[in-house]
Protein backbone atom coordinates (compact mmCIF):
# COMPACT_ATOMS: atom_id res chain seq x y z
CA UNK A 1 0.00 0.00 0.00
CA UNK A 2 1.21 3.43 -0.56
CA UNK A 3 2.91 5.28 2.42
CA UNK A 4 3.85 8.27 1.22
CA UNK A 5 3.48 10.59 -2.24
CA UNK A 6 5.94 14.04 -2.63
CA UNK A 7 6.50 15.88 -5.55
CA UNK A 8 9.33 18.56 -5.72
CA UNK A 9 10.38 20.76 -8.70
CA UNK A 10 13.51 19.73 -10.43
CA UNK A 11 14.34 21.12 -14.41
CA UNK A 12 14.59 19.66 -17.41
CA UNK A 13 16.51 19.33 -20.64
CA UNK A 14 15.68 22.51 -21.74
CA UNK A 15 15.54 24.24 -18.31
CA UNK A 16 12.50 24.72 -17.51
CA UNK A 17 11.19 23.46 -14.69
CA UNK A 18 8.90 20.16 -14.15
CA UNK A 19 7.31 17.66 -11.67
CA UNK A 20 9.04 14.62 -9.97
CA UNK A 21 7.04 12.24 -7.65
CA UNK A 22 8.93 9.77 -5.13
CA UNK A 23 5.68 7.38 -3.95
CA UNK A 24 7.17 5.17 -0.99
CA UNK A 25 5.34 1.93 -0.06
CA UNK A 26 4.41 0.51 3.37
CA UNK A 27 6.99 -1.86 2.50
CA UNK A 28 9.51 1.01 2.11
CA UNK A 29 9.22 0.08 -2.26
CA UNK A 30 10.21 3.64 -3.91
CA UNK A 31 9.10 4.53 -7.44
CA UNK A 32 10.29 7.80 -8.70
CA UNK A 33 9.09 9.59 -12.06
CA UNK A 34 9.80 12.96 -13.81
CA UNK A 35 7.47 14.53 -16.71
CA UNK A 36 8.19 14.97 -19.97
CA UNK A 37 7.49 18.38 -21.33
CA UNK A 38 6.49 19.48 -25.55
CA UNK A 39 7.05 22.38 -27.00
CA UNK A 40 4.72 21.38 -30.73
CA UNK A 41 2.12 20.20 -28.52
CA UNK A 42 -1.26 19.26 -29.84
CA UNK A 43 -4.23 20.93 -29.22
CA UNK A 44 -6.21 18.18 -27.46
CA UNK A 45 -3.45 17.14 -25.26
CA UNK A 46 -3.97 17.07 -21.63
CA UNK A 47 -3.31 20.02 -19.94
CA UNK A 48 0.06 20.77 -18.07
CA UNK A 49 -0.76 22.93 -15.48
CA UNK A 50 1.95 25.94 -15.35
CA UNK A 51 1.57 28.87 -12.96
CA UNK A 52 1.66 31.81 -15.00
CA UNK A 53 3.42 34.06 -12.76
CA UNK A 54 5.94 35.69 -15.42
CA UNK A 55 7.93 36.90 -12.57
CA UNK A 56 9.41 33.68 -12.06
CA UNK A 57 10.71 31.23 -14.66
CA UNK A 58 9.29 33.68 -17.64
CA UNK A 59 5.18 31.94 -16.16
CA UNK A 60 6.18 28.18 -16.40
CA UNK A 61 6.38 27.44 -13.14
CA UNK A 62 4.82 23.98 -11.69
CA UNK A 63 4.60 24.63 -8.04
CA UNK A 64 0.84 24.57 -8.38
CA UNK A 65 0.67 20.76 -9.85
CA UNK A 66 3.55 20.30 -6.84
CA UNK A 67 0.88 21.48 -3.97
CA UNK A 68 -1.76 19.64 -5.70
CA UNK A 69 0.19 15.94 -5.57
CA UNK A 70 1.78 16.79 -2.05
CA UNK A 71 -1.60 17.84 -0.71
CA UNK A 72 -4.88 17.16 -2.33
CA UNK A 73 -4.05 13.76 -4.41
CA UNK A 74 -1.16 12.16 -1.49
CA UNK A 75 -4.48 12.35 0.81
CA UNK A 76 -6.30 10.48 -1.65
CA UNK A 77 -3.94 7.79 -2.87
CA UNK A 78 -2.44 6.98 0.47
CA UNK A 79 -3.23 4.10 1.81
CA UNK A 80 -4.39 2.47 -1.87
CA UNK A 81 -3.39 -0.86 -3.28
CA UNK A 82 0.21 0.26 -5.44
CA UNK A 83 -0.94 -2.92 -7.79
CA UNK A 84 -4.59 -1.80 -8.39
CA UNK A 85 -2.86 0.99 -11.36
CA UNK A 86 -6.14 0.83 -13.13
CA UNK A 87 -7.97 1.50 -9.58
CA UNK A 88 -5.01 4.30 -8.58
CA UNK A 89 -5.12 5.80 -12.28
CA UNK A 90 -9.23 5.78 -12.58
CA UNK A 91 -9.24 7.75 -8.78
CA UNK A 92 -6.98 10.48 -10.23
CA UNK A 93 -9.06 10.69 -13.33
CA UNK A 94 -12.40 11.18 -10.93
CA UNK A 95 -10.69 13.44 -8.09
CA UNK A 96 -9.46 15.96 -11.32
CA UNK A 97 -13.05 15.83 -12.42
CA UNK A 98 -12.01 17.57 -15.77
CA UNK A 99 -11.83 15.67 -19.32
CA UNK A 100 -8.30 17.35 -19.73
CA UNK A 101 -6.79 17.07 -16.13
CA UNK A 102 -6.36 20.53 -15.97
CA UNK A 103 -7.77 21.06 -12.25
CA UNK A 104 -4.87 19.37 -10.89
CA UNK A 105 -2.73 19.42 -13.95
CA UNK A 106 -2.00 16.49 -15.82
CA UNK A 107 1.74 16.82 -15.17
CA UNK A 108 0.89 16.42 -11.56
CA UNK A 109 -1.41 13.37 -12.26
CA UNK A 110 1.33 11.64 -14.13
CA UNK A 111 3.93 12.04 -11.78
CA UNK A 112 1.70 9.73 -9.17
CA UNK A 113 0.80 7.52 -11.60
CA UNK A 114 3.78 6.50 -13.34
CA UNK A 115 5.84 6.56 -9.72
CA UNK A 116 3.27 4.57 -8.15
CA UNK A 117 3.82 1.47 -11.20
CA UNK A 118 7.05 2.10 -10.52
CA UNK A 119 7.23 1.57 -6.73
CA UNK A 120 5.19 -1.23 -7.37
CA UNK A 121 7.15 -2.98 -9.26
CA UNK A 122 10.35 -2.59 -7.28
CA UNK A 123 8.01 -4.14 -4.09
CA UNK A 124 7.51 -6.84 -6.75
CA UNK A 125 11.40 -7.08 -7.16
CA UNK A 126 10.55 -7.02 -10.64
CA UNK A 127 11.86 -4.50 -13.36
CA UNK A 128 9.40 -2.28 -14.82
CA UNK A 129 8.58 -3.87 -18.18
CA UNK A 130 8.29 -7.40 -16.93
CA UNK A 131 5.71 -5.94 -13.83
CA UNK A 132 3.85 -4.27 -16.72
CA UNK A 133 4.86 -6.49 -19.52
CA UNK A 134 5.16 -10.12 -18.26
CA UNK A 135 7.60 -12.79 -18.94
CA UNK A 136 6.68 -12.47 -22.69
CA UNK A 137 7.90 -8.82 -22.60
CA UNK A 138 10.85 -9.33 -24.67
CA UNK A 139 11.06 -7.12 -27.64
CA UNK A 140 13.51 -4.51 -27.79
CA UNK A 141 12.09 -1.89 -29.97
CA UNK A 142 13.22 -0.68 -33.21
CA UNK A 143 14.71 3.24 -32.63
CA UNK A 144 14.05 6.26 -34.12
CA UNK A 145 16.76 8.33 -33.82
CA UNK A 146 16.35 11.70 -34.56
CA UNK A 147 19.48 13.10 -35.92
CA UNK A 148 18.25 16.57 -37.93
CA UNK A 149 16.45 19.01 -35.68
CA UNK A 150 14.10 21.91 -37.32
CA UNK A 151 10.42 23.09 -36.93
CA UNK A 152 9.85 24.03 -33.25
CA UNK A 153 13.08 22.45 -32.17
CA UNK A 154 15.70 24.00 -33.39
CA UNK A 155 16.16 28.07 -34.41
CA UNK A 156 17.15 27.04 -38.13
CA UNK A 157 14.78 27.51 -41.27
CA UNK A 158 13.91 24.42 -41.87
CA UNK A 159 10.14 23.72 -42.26
CA UNK A 160 10.25 20.07 -41.09
CA UNK A 161 10.76 19.52 -37.28
CA UNK A 162 12.31 15.83 -37.24
CA UNK A 163 14.68 13.55 -39.92
CA UNK A 164 15.42 10.52 -38.34
CA UNK A 165 17.23 6.85 -38.79
CA UNK A 166 16.11 3.68 -37.69
CA UNK A 167 18.46 0.63 -38.16
CA UNK A 168 16.23 -1.85 -39.45
CA UNK A 169 18.51 -3.95 -40.60
CA UNK A 170 20.63 -4.34 -37.39
CA UNK A 171 20.96 -8.06 -35.32
CA UNK A 172 20.22 -6.35 -31.90
CA UNK A 173 19.22 -3.08 -30.73
CA UNK A 174 22.87 -2.37 -29.31
CA UNK A 175 24.00 -2.72 -32.60
CA UNK A 176 21.11 -0.38 -33.70
CA UNK A 177 22.74 2.37 -31.47
CA UNK A 178 26.03 1.55 -32.60
CA UNK A 179 24.72 1.51 -36.61
CA UNK A 180 22.95 5.05 -35.22
CA UNK A 181 26.17 6.51 -33.34
CA UNK A 182 28.09 5.80 -36.22
CA UNK A 183 25.90 7.81 -38.84
CA UNK A 184 25.78 10.68 -36.09
CA UNK A 185 28.97 11.00 -36.34
CA UNK A 186 29.57 10.77 -39.59
CA UNK A 187 26.83 13.44 -40.66
CA UNK A 188 28.92 15.71 -38.37
CA UNK A 189 31.68 15.64 -39.99
CA UNK A 190 29.65 16.10 -43.68
CA UNK A 191 28.11 19.27 -41.97
CA UNK A 192 30.92 20.57 -40.98
CA UNK A 193 32.80 20.41 -44.25
CA UNK A 194 30.11 21.47 -45.83
CA UNK A 195 30.14 24.85 -43.83
CA UNK A 196 26.95 24.13 -41.56
CA UNK A 197 26.75 24.45 -37.73
CA UNK A 198 27.25 21.24 -36.30
CA UNK A 199 25.32 22.51 -32.79
CA UNK A 200 22.60 20.53 -31.69
CA UNK A 201 18.39 21.05 -31.33
CA UNK A 202 16.66 20.35 -28.70
CA UNK A 203 16.29 16.47 -29.16
CA UNK A 204 19.99 16.55 -29.58
CA UNK A 205 19.90 16.25 -33.36
CA UNK A 206 21.58 18.93 -35.51
CA UNK A 207 20.27 21.90 -36.89
CA UNK A 208 21.90 23.08 -40.07
CA UNK A 209 20.79 26.21 -41.63
CA UNK A 210 19.03 24.14 -44.35
CA UNK A 211 16.11 25.14 -46.29
CA UNK A 212 14.36 22.17 -47.63
CA UNK A 213 13.56 18.80 -46.51
CA UNK A 214 15.74 17.14 -49.87
CA UNK A 215 18.71 18.82 -48.33
CA UNK A 216 18.08 17.47 -44.70
CA UNK A 217 17.64 13.90 -46.32
CA UNK A 218 20.52 14.20 -49.28
CA UNK A 219 23.14 14.94 -46.39
CA UNK A 220 21.32 12.13 -44.05
CA UNK A 221 21.30 9.66 -47.13
CA UNK A 222 24.83 10.23 -47.92
CA UNK A 223 25.73 9.81 -44.06
CA UNK A 224 24.51 6.31 -44.05
CA UNK A 225 26.10 5.52 -47.71
CA UNK A 226 29.50 7.05 -46.54
CA UNK A 227 29.38 4.79 -42.71
CA UNK A 228 28.94 1.92 -45.08
CA UNK A 229 25.31 1.02 -44.50
CA UNK A 230 22.46 0.25 -47.19
CA UNK A 231 19.84 3.50 -47.03
CA UNK A 232 16.83 1.01 -46.80
CA UNK A 233 18.35 -2.27 -46.29
CA UNK A 234 20.20 -1.44 -43.15
CA UNK A 235 19.14 1.79 -42.56
CA UNK A 236 15.36 3.63 -43.33
CA UNK A 237 14.55 7.08 -42.99
CA UNK A 238 11.53 8.37 -40.69
CA UNK A 239 10.30 12.16 -40.65
CA UNK A 240 8.48 13.88 -38.48
CA UNK A 241 7.22 17.46 -39.75
CA UNK A 242 5.15 18.32 -37.25
CA UNK A 243 3.18 19.84 -39.95
CA UNK A 244 0.12 21.37 -37.44
CA UNK A 245 2.88 23.90 -37.00
CA UNK A 246 3.04 25.53 -40.08
CA UNK A 247 -0.84 24.82 -41.32
CA UNK A 248 -2.54 28.29 -41.37
CA UNK A 249 -6.02 29.30 -42.72
CA UNK A 250 -6.30 25.66 -44.49
CA UNK A 251 -2.84 25.82 -46.50
CA UNK A 252 0.88 24.84 -45.24
CA UNK A 253 2.68 27.61 -45.26
CA UNK A 254 6.55 26.56 -45.92
CA UNK A 255 8.28 29.75 -44.70
CA UNK A 256 12.08 28.20 -44.96
CA UNK A 257 11.27 26.78 -48.60
CA UNK A 258 8.88 30.12 -49.21
CA UNK A 259 6.24 27.70 -50.72
CA UNK A 260 2.55 27.67 -50.04
CA UNK A 261 1.26 24.04 -50.39
CA UNK A 262 -3.04 23.22 -50.28
CA UNK A 263 -4.05 19.76 -48.65
CA UNK A 264 -3.90 17.87 -52.00
CA UNK A 265 -0.82 19.69 -52.42
CA UNK A 266 1.21 18.26 -49.75
CA UNK A 267 -0.25 15.35 -49.96
CA UNK A 268 1.68 15.33 -53.25
CA UNK A 269 4.93 16.59 -51.81
CA UNK A 270 4.46 13.76 -49.43
CA UNK A 271 4.53 10.95 -51.74
CA UNK A 272 6.85 12.35 -53.78
CA UNK A 273 9.26 12.43 -50.68
CA UNK A 274 8.12 8.93 -49.61
CA UNK A 275 9.09 7.38 -53.24
CA UNK A 276 12.01 9.61 -53.46
CA UNK A 277 13.82 8.46 -50.51
CA UNK A 278 13.96 4.94 -48.59
CA UNK A 279 10.97 6.52 -45.92
CA UNK A 280 9.75 4.16 -43.89
CA UNK A 281 7.52 6.25 -41.88
CA UNK A 282 6.69 9.69 -41.32
CA UNK A 283 4.18 11.25 -37.95
CA UNK A 284 2.22 14.28 -38.37
CA UNK A 285 2.06 14.18 -41.95
CA UNK A 286 -0.62 16.49 -42.46
CA UNK A 287 -1.81 18.46 -39.46
CA UNK A 288 -4.14 18.07 -36.87
CA UNK A 289 -7.13 19.60 -38.13
CA UNK A 290 -6.59 18.43 -41.75
CA UNK A 291 -8.36 15.03 -40.98
CA UNK A 292 -9.20 14.92 -44.73
CA UNK A 293 -5.44 15.77 -45.63
CA UNK A 294 -5.05 12.83 -43.65
CA UNK A 295 -6.91 10.35 -45.00
CA UNK A 296 -6.48 11.49 -48.93
CA UNK A 297 -2.22 11.06 -47.76
CA UNK A 298 -3.09 7.30 -45.87
CA UNK A 299 -5.38 6.50 -49.32
CA UNK A 300 -2.34 7.56 -51.29
CA UNK A 301 0.70 5.99 -49.43
CA UNK A 302 -0.54 3.83 -46.46
CA UNK A 303 0.04 0.59 -48.00
CA UNK A 304 3.51 1.42 -48.05
CA UNK A 305 4.51 3.96 -45.60
CA UNK A 306 3.84 4.19 -41.57
CA UNK A 307 1.56 7.49 -41.24
CA UNK A 308 2.03 8.35 -37.60
CA UNK A 309 -0.64 10.76 -35.82
CA UNK A 310 1.14 12.58 -32.91
CA UNK A 311 -0.75 16.00 -33.05
CA UNK A 312 -3.78 13.98 -34.25
CA UNK A 313 -4.75 11.50 -31.67
CA UNK A 314 -2.72 13.30 -28.29
CA UNK A 315 -1.99 9.44 -26.96
CA UNK A 316 -6.46 9.90 -26.78
CA UNK A 317 -7.75 6.27 -27.35
CA UNK A 318 -11.57 8.24 -28.26
CA UNK A 319 -9.41 10.28 -31.09
CA UNK A 320 -7.32 7.18 -32.26
CA UNK A 321 -10.61 5.17 -32.32
CA UNK A 322 -12.03 8.13 -34.84
CA UNK A 323 -8.99 7.78 -37.13
CA UNK A 324 -9.23 4.15 -37.12
CA UNK A 325 -12.90 4.39 -38.18
CA UNK A 326 -12.33 6.94 -41.03
CA UNK A 327 -8.93 5.82 -42.32
CA UNK A 328 -6.96 8.90 -40.96
CA UNK A 329 -3.10 7.52 -40.71
CA UNK A 330 -2.02 3.81 -39.68
CA UNK A 331 -0.01 4.16 -36.36
CA UNK A 332 -0.27 6.39 -33.17
CA UNK A 333 2.23 8.08 -31.12
CA UNK A 334 2.74 7.34 -27.84
CA UNK A 335 3.47 10.21 -25.31
CA UNK A 336 2.12 9.04 -21.97
CA UNK A 337 1.86 13.11 -21.05
CA UNK A 338 -0.28 13.64 -23.39
CA UNK A 339 -2.98 11.59 -21.68
CA UNK A 340 -1.62 11.62 -18.05
CA UNK A 341 -1.91 8.46 -16.54
CA UNK A 342 -0.32 5.32 -17.39
CA UNK A 343 -3.72 2.98 -17.66
CA UNK A 344 -5.26 5.38 -20.45
CA UNK A 345 -1.91 5.29 -22.36
CA UNK A 346 -1.35 1.58 -21.83
CA UNK A 347 -5.38 1.17 -23.25
CA UNK A 348 -4.08 3.41 -26.27
CA UNK A 349 -1.65 1.10 -27.22
CA UNK A 350 -4.07 -1.81 -26.75
CA UNK A 351 -6.62 -0.40 -29.52
CA UNK A 352 -3.94 0.49 -32.09
CA UNK A 353 -2.85 -3.18 -31.69
CA UNK A 354 -6.19 -4.40 -31.69
CA UNK A 355 -6.78 -2.76 -34.91
CA UNK A 356 -4.05 -3.88 -36.84
CA UNK A 357 -2.38 -0.36 -36.50
CA UNK A 358 1.16 0.27 -34.76
CA UNK A 359 2.32 2.19 -31.91
CA UNK A 360 5.59 4.02 -31.37
CA UNK A 361 6.05 5.19 -27.98
CA UNK A 362 7.94 8.47 -27.67
CA UNK A 363 9.84 11.07 -25.70
CA UNK A 364 9.13 14.61 -25.88
CA UNK A 365 11.60 17.54 -26.33
CA UNK A 366 11.33 18.51 -23.25
CA UNK A 367 12.72 15.78 -21.54
CA UNK A 368 14.74 14.57 -17.75
CA UNK A 369 16.92 11.32 -17.00
CA UNK A 370 13.81 9.59 -16.20
CA UNK A 371 14.11 6.19 -18.59
CA UNK A 372 10.54 4.83 -17.56
CA UNK A 373 9.62 4.84 -21.49
CA UNK A 374 12.08 2.93 -22.35
CA UNK A 375 10.30 0.18 -20.21
CA UNK A 376 7.03 1.00 -21.63
CA UNK A 377 8.28 0.40 -25.22
CA UNK A 378 9.21 -3.37 -23.93
CA UNK A 379 5.84 -4.05 -21.39
CA UNK A 380 3.83 -2.94 -23.90
CA UNK A 381 5.52 -4.86 -27.41
CA UNK A 382 4.64 -2.32 -29.47
CA UNK A 383 8.27 -2.51 -31.18
CA UNK A 384 9.09 1.23 -31.75
CA UNK A 385 10.34 3.94 -29.79
CA UNK A 386 11.10 7.65 -30.89
CA UNK A 387 13.69 9.03 -28.31
CA UNK A 388 15.83 11.37 -30.33
CA UNK A 389 19.79 11.87 -30.65
CA UNK A 390 22.55 10.22 -29.82
CA UNK A 391 23.64 12.98 -28.33
CA UNK A 392 22.48 14.74 -25.19
CA UNK A 393 21.87 12.62 -21.93
CA UNK A 394 18.45 13.12 -21.87
CA UNK A 395 18.14 11.40 -25.08
CA UNK A 396 20.80 8.89 -24.27
CA UNK A 397 19.50 7.63 -20.81
CA UNK A 398 16.78 5.72 -22.98
CA UNK A 399 18.97 4.12 -25.29
CA UNK A 400 21.04 3.30 -22.17
CA UNK A 401 18.45 1.52 -20.73
CA UNK A 402 17.40 -0.70 -23.40
CA UNK A 403 21.09 -1.54 -23.71
CA UNK A 404 20.19 -3.07 -20.13
CA UNK A 405 17.10 -4.78 -20.70
CA UNK A 406 18.81 -6.54 -23.94
CA UNK A 407 21.51 -7.47 -21.63
CA UNK A 408 19.25 -8.83 -18.72
CA UNK A 409 16.84 -10.25 -20.98
CA UNK A 410 19.70 -12.56 -22.56
CA UNK A 411 19.13 -14.75 -25.05
CA UNK A 412 15.13 -14.24 -24.32
CA UNK A 413 16.02 -11.05 -25.70
CA UNK A 414 14.15 -10.16 -29.28
CA UNK A 415 15.33 -7.19 -31.81
CA UNK A 416 12.37 -5.46 -33.51
CA UNK A 417 14.17 -4.26 -36.18
CA UNK A 418 12.23 -3.83 -39.78
CA UNK A 419 9.15 -5.86 -38.75
CA UNK A 420 8.17 -3.10 -36.24
CA UNK A 421 6.73 -1.25 -38.86
CA UNK A 422 3.77 -3.73 -39.63
CA UNK A 423 1.20 -5.56 -37.83
CA UNK A 424 0.03 -8.72 -38.83
P1 LIG B 1 7.13 17.99 -28.61
O1 LIG B 1 7.48 17.39 -30.05
O2 LIG B 1 7.54 17.03 -27.57
O3 LIG B 1 7.88 19.27 -28.64
O4 LIG B 1 5.64 18.21 -28.64
C1 LIG B 1 7.78 16.09 -30.32
C2 LIG B 1 6.98 15.63 -31.49
O5 LIG B 1 6.32 16.44 -32.20
O6 LIG B 1 6.98 14.45 -31.76
ZN1 LIG C 1 5.51 14.69 -33.49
Amino acid sequence: TVETVTARRIIDSRGNPTVEVDVVLADGSLGRAAVPSGASTGAREAVELRDGDSARWHGKGVDRAVAHVNGEIAAAVRGRDASDQAGLDAALVDLDGTPAKSRLGANAVLGVSLATAKAAAAAHRQPLYRYLGGAGATLLPLPMMNIVNGGAHADNPLDFQEFMIAPVGAETFAEAVRMGSEVFHTLRRDLLAAGHSTGVGDEGGFAPSLRTAEEALDFVVNAIERTGYRPGADIALVMDPASSEFFRDGVYDYQGEGVRRTPSENADYLAKLIDAYPVVSVEDPMAENDWDGWRELTARVGDRCQLTGDDLFCTDEKLLREGIRTGAGNSVLIKVNQIGTLTEALATVATAHAAGWTAVMSHRSGETEDTTIADLAVATGCGQIKTGSLSRSDRTAKYNQLIRIEEELGDAARYAGRSALRRA
